[in-house]
């Protein structure tokens, strides 16, 4: 193991709940249930869950043990494994993809904070479902206020990321994970018993297949790789912080499935209050903001302090979700600032955080006053979404197995797997041939289906 000087998460249940809160955050809660109605439920499920056992679970640890063997940020990551060779490329490109998902989720993220504030005053109370349309709409279109809530939203994780990695991101995340898991449940619990909710969870057990094409895939794919933070050197950057004796397979095992567990339990909070209103679930992204409101309102009419509760509850959950999230995407680029550049942390940190202001401003407006301006006709929060989730984390999960797989040293492989001979590894050439073969295969043949190149 390459030795230095650097942080370390102080418990190894620290290194899970910092993991487990990049995995969990917007993708699952907002991201997951909109694709989910999109793509006819319970079928996109499985074959979500097909691609988290077997792209997303090998992929996770081959990240984790080039991060925790070079104990550097991810680009110099592959410089330390791979010198003289391109391969640190797929660490810069994991950087930009970083800096620009962290430009437009935090714009969403931004939206949390003002349905917080509208939750908590009571403001959903008497409205109609054109109401919520009108409301939602005027607000993300209106030039300042979304702006406000994507600064303040960048500044508190600024704040988190300059405390550093144990006082900060550990921390943090020891706090908010077991408040998110105890709000998770409450919520999913009084989702399922209102009454007419059984046509909800109907729709997230009972599979149609006949929805099912190759966008299919290609979109539960790239929600995999998207929800599990990996191909973009995220999870490369915690597992930098790892110590020694982190099971690394144990670790994306139960990365993996609480990643999982909130995505479906999320579901169960949303179709259930949906169908039990007669709202269909296919809403898109605005499920979240248009259809959430509305349908907390009317399924609780009986009991408004219920629906207040809820509605608050229900955003403040959300809101935590993301923070864990920017926080690892905003390390991911802080880290190769701090490390390849030599500037102070703090400097680092000041540099992706006005970055991210101006590109996330740029983002919000693309959806109000510049609309009409697009590219590849997307606007530009729609273009970042599909560059990074469906192109650029597929790609760079391709590029690490290929790079585990047949480039590095097994040796290494097979010391960061067992932990230098203490742990048994009775998946190890399982796991090999995923990454050498297995993975670039299904990779390389849902983008070339999905993006109709053939
Ligand atoms: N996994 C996060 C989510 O599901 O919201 C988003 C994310 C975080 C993606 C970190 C990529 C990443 F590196």
């Amino acid at each position: 193991m390459i030795k230095n000087d650097r942080a370390n998460f102080g418990s190894k249940i620290g290194a899970v709940l910092a993991s487990a809160g990049s995995a969990v955050g917007l993708g699952n809660i907002w991201r997951f249930p909109y694709e989910t109605g999109n793509h006819g439920g319970a079928a996109f499920i499985l074959i979500y869950i097909g691609c988290v056992l077997i792209l997303g679970i090998p992929i996770m640890v081959a990240e984790f043990l080039i991060g925790r063997h070079s104990r550097a940020n991810t680009a110099g990551a592959y410089q330390r494994l791979a010198p003289g060779t391109q391969w640190h490329w797929v660490g810069r490109m994991g950087v930009l993809a970083g800096f620009l998902i962290l430009s437009y989720y935090s714009v969403v993220a931004g939206w949390t904070l003002q349905f917080i504030l509208e939750a908590a005053t009571n403001s959903f109370a008497g409205k109609s479902p054109t109401d919520f349309i009108n409301a939602f709409s005027s607000f993300s279109s209106n030039p300042w206020q979304p702006l406000i809530w994507l600064v303040v939203f960048l500044l508190v994780t600024h704040f988190i990321i300059v405390k550093g990695v144990e006082k900060g991101i550990e921390k943090s995340s020891k706090i908010m994970m077991p408040v998110l898991f105890i709000l998770l449940l409450v919520l999913a619990t009084c989702s399922v018993s209102l009454p007419g909710a059984s046509d909800g969870i109907r729709f997230l057990l009972k599979p149609d297949f006949s929805k099912v094409d190759s966008s299919v895939f290609l979109g539960a794919m790239g929600q995999a790789f998207f929800s599990l933070s990996l191909g973009m050197g995220c999870l490369c950057t915690y597992a930098s912080y790892f110590r020694r004796e982190t099971n690394l397979s144990k670790t994306a095992l139960s990365v993996s499935a609480i990643d999982t567990f909130v995505a479906i339990v999320a579901g169960f909070i949303i179709f259930p209050a949906a169908f039990s209103i007669g709202i269909q679930p296919d809403a898109g992204p605005s499920l979240l903001f248009i259809t959430l409101p509305n349908v907390f309102q009317q399924a609780f009419s009986n009991i408004p302090a219920l629906a207040y509760l809820f509605s608050v509850l229900f955003y403040v959950l959300l809101a935590l979700a993301a923070l864990t999230s920017t926080i690892s995407l905003h390390e991911v680029v802080t880290a190769y600032l701090h490390e390849e550049f030599h500037l102070s942390r703090k400097s680092a940190a000041a540099i992706v955080t006005s970055g991210c202001i101006v590109l996330g401003t740029l983002c919000s407006l693309s959806l109000g006053v510049g609309k009409g301006y697009t590219l590849f006709g997307l606007g530009l929060f729609d273009l970042f979404d599909f560059v990074t989730a469906k192109l650029m984390l597929p790609l760079g999960g391709l590029l690490i197995s290929i790079f585990v797989g047949w480039f590095l040293n097994k040796r290494i492989v097979c010391k960061e797997i067992s932990n230098n001979g203490v742990l048994n590894r009775p998946y190890y050439r399982l796991f090999i041939f995923i990454l050498q073969f297995i993975a670039p295969i299904a990779i390389l043949f849902i983008f070339i289906n999905g993006l109709g190149l053939f």
